[in-house]
């Protein structure tokens, strides 16, 4: 829990695993995942060679959105498990060297949480204020024009009391009132609760909608809208989103995580959907703020040589100075890697991840390789979906089951997996890929030891060399040693002319994982969809 021996501290050095917890491994038998499950895999998170887990939600919950509506924040929802389990899974982590990071939702609870059903109970209740209640607009519809980001209204009227509450989400997922002092303490109270069980950090949920206009004025019409978008996007969420009070909040909660621990020691880590000049606002003044302001834009960013690499200098040149990056490539929310850019791009990407500057963040079964798994209408879980069907915005897909082995259900269950474990479970499984020395998931661990055994590729600088005609290189260097990444963005052969090598290198990694050892000089030639990373035998500038 200390700075590592190359000056940096865990969190920076190290690679954050996302498990989805109904989804990871099931110890019970139900179909649905549980913290036992996950206990007994962190052995194979350590063999992968990541160093952080972020669980999402398994708090208790009614679960409307699947966890991210929360009845009690210091429970185990008994699907999951109990907080004796939790106990004996964090224990477990800690005795294989891993940190273990919580989601934290802060934002809402669900409309079940004892707060909310005395807020809901009368104008007069103590609690009214807990949550953001409105009179009605003149004509009786709601107090505004804001909609909910799973679509419809961001307003429910409760009869019983004449008000509408704000729900950035389900109506089943009430916000809190993060303007009222009470409520901060009592959130602030969950994090020591967790804090106090030995977590390592917490990736805070929606943070961006934390706080909203205190005049609750209307949304603007949103000009850049393309068609067939999200409703959520036909507004710009100018007053209900990314306010500056947020911020106040987040130096609020730097403080507790700092509480009986030496500075940087936990880690918090912030969703924010925002562009980058906004998105670095949140590391704070004087590193006030959330260590890691999640840099989700390689989710969302074309498969180009080009704009990949505008992505990476426009935020590296917006980094504050002590501002550490942070890039992720998949989550629970978003269309996986290997069905964006295909299975063979997702090994260049996987190779992109590992090796750009900062702390990345790795969705479960991405390591795999795993693809979206289709899911028939009827079977359709998710609420978005539900709510905003048919133009792909459902979450399903991307939360399958962990694949483990060519077992019935991939390993993951004895019982019936809750979603569909998908056809190509026979060999997109941990089982098979284990044995076979070229795939994805070798791949992965080749990567992840090599981060590990070079500070340049965690510590180093990074320098842009190339970012055109489907070519994107680039340098990191620490200490005199120098790796250069070159990466194929596309399926033609591809020729690097001014490698930067000097007097020549050698072959670290391929994607193909059969170059190693190759010598490599001025010019470096890729085969179609090939990353390779190399050495240079020489000083920079030489
Ligand atoms: C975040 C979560 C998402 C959830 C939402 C509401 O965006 O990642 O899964 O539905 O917040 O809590």
């Amino acid at each position: 829990m200390v700075p590592s021996s190359n000056g940096h501290l865990w969190w920076q050095r190290g690679v954050v695993y996302q498990v989805y917890p109904r989804s990871f491994k099931d110890a019970s038998g139900d179909g649905i995942g549980d913290l036992q499950g996950i206990t007994s895999r962190l052995d194979y998170l350590r063999w992968l060679g990541v160093d952080a887990v972020w669980i999402s939600p398994f708090y208790p919950s009614p679960m409307a959105d699947f966890g991210y509506d929360i009845t009690d924040h210091r429970g185990v929802h008994p699907r999951f498990g109990t907080l004796e389990d939790f106990d004996g899974l964090v224990a477990e982590a800690h005795r294989l060297g891993l940190r273990i990071i919580l989601d934290y939702v802060p934002n809402h609870t669900s409309d079940e949480h004892p707060w909310f059903l005395e807020s809901r109970s009368s104008r007069d209740d103590p609690k009214r204020d807990w949550y953001i209640w409105r009179d009605p607009a003149s004509d009786g519809g709601p107090p505004n024009n804001w909609i909910s980001v799973f679509g419809g209204p961001a307003w429910t009227f409760d009869a019983a009391t004449g008000q509408y509450y704000y729900h950035a989400y389900l109506r089943e997922q009430p916000d809190l009132n993060w303007r009222n002092p009470e409520v901060r303490v009592a959130m602030y109270d969950v994090l020591r609760f967790w804090l106090e069980r030995g977590v390592d950090g917490f990736r805070v949920d929606a943070l961006r909608q934390l706080v909203k206009d205190d005049r609750f004025r209307d949304n603007p019409p949103n000009p850049d809208r393309w068609p067939a978008s999200p409703p959520y996007d036909a507004l710009r969420p100018v007053y209900s989103t990314d306010r500056p009070e947020v911020h106040e909040a987040v130096r609020e909660m730097s403080l507790v995580l700092d509480e009986g621990a030496s500075p940087g020691e936990r880690v918090l880590i912030g969703e924010l959907y925002l562009p980058i000049e906004r998105l670095v606002r949140y590391y704070g003044e004087g590193g006030s703020g959330v260590q890691l302001p999640m840099n989700l834009h390689l989710i969302s960013t074309p498969w180009d040589a080009a704009r990949l690499g505008d992505l990476i200098d426009a935020y590296e040149a917006s980094l504050p100075q002590d501002g550490w990056p942070t890039w992720v490539l998949g989550n629970h929310d978003r269309s996986r890697i290997a069905s964006r850019v295909g299975p063979a791009q997702a090994r260049v990407a996987a190779m992109l991840l590992l090796t750009l500057r900062g702390t990345p963040t790795l969705y479960y079964g991405d390591e795999l390789g795993m693809r979206d798994v289709p899911v028939p209408p009827e079977q359709v879980q998710d609420p978005y979906e539900k709510n905003v069907p048919g133009i792909g915005v459902g979450r399903d897909p991307v939360r399958t089951p962990m694949r483990w082995s060519g077992e019935d259900n991939a390993g993951f269950t004895s019982g019936s997996p809750w979603l569909p474990v998908g056809e190509e479970s026979a060999e997109v499984n941990v089982e098979a890929q284990k044995r076979a020395p070229r795939s994805m998931l070798t791949l992965y661990r080749r990567l992840l030891s090599l981060r590990r055994s070079e500070p340049a590729l965690t510590g180093g600088t990074y320098a842009p060399v190339k970012a055109a005609d489907d070519l994107l290189a680039y340098a990191r260097e620490k200490d005199e040693r120098r790796f250069l990444v070159a990466l194929n963005l596309g399926p033609g052969p591809r020729t690097l002319g001014d490698s930067g090598l000097g007097r020549g290198g050698r072959v670290v990694l391929s994607t193909f994982l059969d170059r190693e050892g190759e010598a490599v000089g001025e010019t470096l030639d890729l085969r179609g969809d090939e990353g390779l990373i190399a050495e240079t035998t020489t000083l920079p500038g030489v």
